[in-house]
């Protein structure tokens, strides 16, 4: 490295934190001529000082503040709350006269599989309604995989070697945590904007058969909030897979949770994989846990019909039939689709002004912060804040010390493990406005702060590299 080189990189490492600059003018008002270091290591201390005083102060508050999971607040589940009377003591029968207190019923009753029919995509033929956890779904979907295989597996997953599944990354923690008690090799790949990657995703699957399948959270991503295109879906559908039983696992748990007046639609994977010949690749997975009750609503599944039989199939050693009332009652409270957006409309109101604030917050404190960005999400229950690399686990640990629960750092990557550290999963629903408010600004100190300990020292370091660099060329270091 020269002397040269060395100074732009210290100007480089003085504009992190002082200013956000475009590529092509890296001196544009930052301090980053030799004359200015002297002044610049003053000021990137100085900003070390004061960010780690307003941390102070905001850490003697001693607030409890949770960003962590993805719950509904208190004032979203009491929406729900006529639920709890339904269906009452004397109506418990369904439309075909099952007596809804009693056994059986493995796929649910008509009336709930028709209810869900249009958020899923699929006709009620093709809906199995379950209890409480479509994560719970999706689980047994890997496991009953692995004993028993697919409908299009030659043999049990368990005999075929290893297992391998795609991970849209950044994404969301439990699936990857399914793959990692299971032990399924998890394959990263990048989510955009608009989905996965696909060159990267058509690549992979046509040439490795150990691919089995692939996590996807087409709609209001978790953590991103990103959305998949008609394009990538299309992709999905039609690409060509070495594994005969691969199974895109469809989580469309936000298939219904606007933030805006934009409902937006996607294209619908059930029937696209039936146009291109795939039509037992998607497994659709939903539920009402972020409709009505987190821990008393309804697990939702959808495929080919060939998949649902597979599905019941499984379920006949496991039980003898779901919580029929429950999807009574869910019937009789949401009544139809237009019942459920109405419904999605009122926790809207309540979640909107959540993720404004955390945004506006963002926006006044940190939008001058090189390699500081979030997402703007149009649904779901995330943001995803990235800070420079390296500084992930740092905001979490000032946040955690400072009275904020963060969800770890790395989460949001398989086996925990982000390789930039710089994703962070922003949850604000669950608190009410003013905490999400204090949350944000606090959340948005540790972030200044990490990155002017940063900033410090990599400065620190490339100025104690230049002067033994200037002492053994036999030069004078430039900075003081
Ligand atoms: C993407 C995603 N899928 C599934 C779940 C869990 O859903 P359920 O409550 O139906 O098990 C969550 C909960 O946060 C989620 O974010």
């Amino acid at each position: 490295m020269t002397i040269q080189s060395m100074k732009f990189e210290i100007g480089d490492t003085l504009g992190q934190i002082c200013c956000r600059r475009s590529p092509d003018q890296p001196d544009k008002g930052c301090l980053s001529s030799t004359m200015a270091h002297a002044q610049g290591t003053r000021d990137i201390n100085q900003f070390q000082r004061q960010y780690q005083q307003s941390y102070d102060a905001f850490k003697a508050k001693g607030l409890k503040l949770n960003l962590t999971r993805g719950k509904p607040s208190s004032e979203q589940l009491d929406l729900s709350v006529e639920l709890l009377s339904l269906p009452g003591a004397t109506d418990y029968l369904a439309e075909d006269g099952t007596d809804c207190r009693n056994y059986g019923n493995l796929q649910g009753i008509a009336e709930a599989r028709r209810l869900f029919s249009a958020m899923l995509g699929a006709a009620p033929e093709q809906v199995v309604v379950g209890n409480n956890s479509s994560l719970s779904l999706m689980h047994d979907a890997v496991v009953y995989s692995f004993l028993k295989g697919t409908c299009d597996s030659a043999a049990p997953w368990s005999q075929q070697g290893e297992i391998a599944f795609l991970c849209p990354v950044p994404g969301y923690d439990r699936h990857f945590r399914i793959c990692e008690d299971y032990g399924v090799r998890m394959v990263p790949v990048p989510l955009g904007e608009d989905g996965p990657n696909m060159d990267e995703v058509e690549r992979l699957v046509a040439s490795d058969a150990s691919l089995k399948g692939m996590w996807c959270l087409p709609k209001y991503s978790n953590p991103t909030g990103a959305v998949y295109s008609d394009a990538v879906i299309e992709r999905l559908a039609a690409m060509k897979t070495a594994a005969a039983d691969f199974r895109i696992y469809w989580d469309n748990a936000y298939a219904v949770h606007h933030l805006t007046d934009e409902r937006i639609e996607i294209a619908n994977i059930i029937e696209r994989c039936a146009r291109h010949g795939n039509p037992n690749r998607p497994f659709v997975f939903a539920s009402t846990s972020k409709i009505t009750l987190a821990g008393a609503g309804l697990a939702l599944f959808a495929s080919s019909p060939e998949n649902v039989k597979w599905l019941l199939a499984r379920f006949v050693p496991r039980t003898i039939g779901p919580d029929k009332i429950n999807q009574l009652r869910h019937v009789r409270f949401l009544k139809n689709e237009a019942g459920i957006l109405q419904l999605m409309d009122k926790h809207r109101a309540v979640l909107a002004p959540k993720f404004q604030k955390v945004l506006d917050i963002f926006d006044a404190k940190l939008s001058h912060v090189a390699d500081v960005e979030w997402t703007r999400p149009k649904g779901g229950y995330f943001i995803t804040l990235y800070v420079p690399q390296g500084c992930a686990q740092r905001v979490v640990t000032l946040a955690k010390e400072a009275g904020i629960e963060l969800t770890p750092a790395g989460a949001t990557h398989p086996h925990g493990e982000d390789p930039d550290d710089r994703t962070i999963r922003i949850a604000p629903t669950f608190p009410v406005l003013s905490e999400v408010a204090q949350a944000a600004e606090g959340v948005a100190l540790c972030v200044l702060l990490a990155t002017a300990e940063k900033s410090a020292k990599r400065l620190a370091d490339m100025l104690r590299e230049q002067a033994e660099f200037g002492q053994t060329a036999g030069l004078t270091p430039s900075v003081p």
